[in-house]
């Protein structure tokens, strides 16, 4: 197992997650479970986010147990047992010796245990901190270890009466990403780019939607990144304009734009970037005007991600420039004010500029604080990622608009002074996209 961020990273995470715990509580966090792909074939298995943020343990059937101030060990891992003739079907397992020595546990059981063994270590804490109401299985795994407790009252037992969300505390620490973090993203937002690059190489010979997406797995998985954050979106013309476009089958066509939203997973981080371009290599005078409109968008809303600035300024800064431009070529009329107060934008651009990003592509963290934007502060990571789409059928513009859908999309970082674009090696200007397709 080599990772990038460091084993003392993530103890510093239990560290700061159990300072900021309740006295007298528990946590109690479970692994990602296998899913079935169909009869006995699995998914290829991601560990849950908030259990890889805390643990980079990335075995299935596992249960992180945190108990700040216990005397025997802070923190428990229950997880399987190692079995040489199991492993030599299905690979290598950590076990609980591995746990300690590799993964930094103070202490590790047989999962196969958990049940004879959590509810003695639940028994007299006040408080237990569970990811409560996301899956019924687990939610019902826990009230079972309560009940228990609650059999040996009459001899003295005290159960926990407080039952909390971790996510409060958890989410919050996740959405300042450390140095160590941006630098596993900014490596997984090159890794993108360099994919984006060669789909757009591609293009000129044609074929089919599915041909650029073979262009960027192949990329992917020739640095390591085994999956994409999502699943790819590759829309040739009015695919463009469907957002979660992910059939990818239709053919390239000689004057359509070709929408590529797409990124790898590295570490269980993130990318997302989107890019649109022409698939014959040359833009069309309108395919130009529309697509000025968005990178101006663009650099207007990245220009506003900086300290100090709220979550929404970036949005309002793209929605201006949108509707502007909406207006300015005669797809739009009226004020510019009016445009946005009616939200007569929304036929043409219907999404939000970006979303935090890190290890869930829409990564965790509040957008509001009461009822007030959140401000931006070093370390948060998110994309701008303003578009347009004209759809195929709207019968209010002029028909030589139709059928065009634009995304630009970016990953940045907050710094001090501004904001970091970790996917910045892949060319958005048209003069940059016409030069790198006729190469
Ligand atoms: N690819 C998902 C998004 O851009 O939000
Ligand atoms: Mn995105
Ligand atoms: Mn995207």
């Amino acid at each position: 197992m080599t990772s990038m961020i460091s084993m003392k990273e993530f103890a510093e995470r239990r560290r700061k997650l159990m300072d900021r715990m309740a006295p007298d509580s528990i946590a109690i966090l479970p692994a990602a479970p296998e899913r079935v792909r169909n009869r006995d074939v699995l998914h290829p298995f991601r560990q849950d986010s908030d259990f890889q943020y805390l643990t980079g343990f990335g075995e299935p059937e596992a249960v992180l147990v945190l108990i700040p101030g216990r005397e025997h060990g802070e923190v428990v891992l229950f997880c399987k047992e190692r079995n040489p003739e199991k492993e030599l079907w299905d690979g290598f397992l950590v076990g609980q010796e591995g746990a300690i020595e590799r993964y930094g546990m103070d202490d590790a059981f047989p999962i196969s245990d958990i049940d004879d063994i959590l509810p003695g270590m639940i028994e007299g804490r006040s408080r237990v901190y569970y990811p409560l109401g996301k899956d019924h299985a687990f939610d019902n795994r826990v009230m079972d270890w309560v009940k228990v407790i609650r059999s040996k009252v009459r001899a003295g037992a005290h159960p926990p009466g407080e039952f909390v969300a971790l996510e409060h505390l958890l989410h919050d620490m996740r959405l300042y990403k450390s140095a160590a973090e941006v630098k596993v993203m900014a490596k997984a937002g090159q890794i993108s780019a360099e994919a984006h690059c060669r789909a757009m190489k591609r293009a000129r010979r044609g074929g089919y939607e599915y041909n650029l997406e073979a262009e960027l797995i192949h990329t992917f998985m020739e640095h390591g990144a085994r999956s994409t954050a999502y699943p790819s979106i590759v829309g040739g013309g009015a695919n463009g304009c469907i957002l979660h476009y992910i059939e990818n089958s239709a053919p390239l066509k000689d004057g359509d734009l070709v929408l590529i939203d797409a990124g790898c997973e590295l570490e269980c981080y993130a990318s997302d970037i989107t890019r649109t371009f022409p698939v014959s290599g040359r833009f069309s005078p309108e395919q130009k005007a529309l697509y000025e409109v968005v990178l101006a968008a663009q650099y207007a809303a990245i220009d506003a991600v900086r300290p100090g600035n709220h979550w929404n300024h970036p949005h309002e800064a793209a929605l201006k420039v949108l509707t502007q431009g909406l207006i300015d070529l005669g797809l739009l009329s009226g004020s510019l004010e009016d445009a946005i107060a009616s939200e007569a934008y929304k036929p043409f651009f219907m999404h939000r500029t970006g979303h935090w990003l890190g290890l869930d592509v829409h990564d965790v963290g509040d957008y509001k604080v009461g009822d007030a934007w959140r401000e931006l502060e070093p370390g948060m990571a998110l994309t701008v990622e303003p578009g347009l789409y004209i759809a195929p059928d709207n019968a209010n513009v002029d028909a030589k608009w139709r059928g065009i859908g634009i995304r630009i999309e970016d990953d940045v970082v907050v710094t001090k002074e501004g904001c970091r674009v970790l996917t910045g090696d892949v060319p958005k200007t048209i003069a940059e996209i016409e030069a790198l397709m006729a190469d």
